[in-house]
């Protein structure tokens, strides 16, 4: 995968990850694919809370982990959100059996966290969001692999999280 674009970032507490998630959500674009990488505890849902925040969404955002997949249609706006976490897959044919394509369609915004657990099956990556701890802060890394995920992140002044 060709990376088109790349930011690293420090966030220094759960603040900045959700300040963060928010700055981004001004920037995206359906559709896309975004893949959440890190160990447990990164923060990747805590970076989605915030991208949903920034989208307007005021209710609860849960962890996918069991559910599978949560969908959310922020307000005032027609993209569909689609967060998944596949910690849980055993084999990545869970994917198919649990139907998952069907969300990835032009107004989706599909985030996902584990995407590695779904092998081949996950559409490939416009944007990669990288969480690694550093603590007591996390470190992140933003790859765009398309011009689309490009130009969503160019928008954005990342220097206050940068260090
Ligand atoms: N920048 C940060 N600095 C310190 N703590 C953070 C930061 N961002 C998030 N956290 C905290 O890390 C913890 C785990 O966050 P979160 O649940 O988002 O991780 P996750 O990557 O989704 O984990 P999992 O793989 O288990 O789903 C939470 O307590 C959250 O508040
Ligand atoms: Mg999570």
């Amino acid at each position: 995968m060709a990376v088109v674009a790349q930011y690293d970032c420090f966030l220094a507490d759960e603040a900045a990850t959700l300040n963060l998630g928010q700055a981004l959500a001004a920037h995206l674009a359906a559709p896309l694919v975004v893949w959440l990488e890190g160990d447990l505890g990164a923060g990747k849902t805590t970076l989605v809370r915030g991208l949903l925040r920034g989208l307007g969404h005021h209710g609860a955002v849960k962890s996918p982990t069991y559910a599978l997949v949560e969908s959310y249609r922020p307000p005032n706006n027609s993209m569909e959100i689609n967060h998944f976490d596949l910690y849980r897959f055993t084999h990545p044919d869970e994917w198919v059996d649990a139907g998952l394509d069907e969300l990835f369609h032009p107004e989706a915004v599909c985030l996902i966290e584990w995407p590695q657990q779904g092998g081949s099956h996950v559409p490939a990556a416009d944007l990669r969001l990288a969480l690694s701890h550093a603590e007591p802060g996390r470190q992140l890394t933003l790859s765009a692999h398309s011009a689309h995920a490009a130009a969503c992140l160019h928008p954005l002044d990342l220097s206050i999280w940068q260090k």
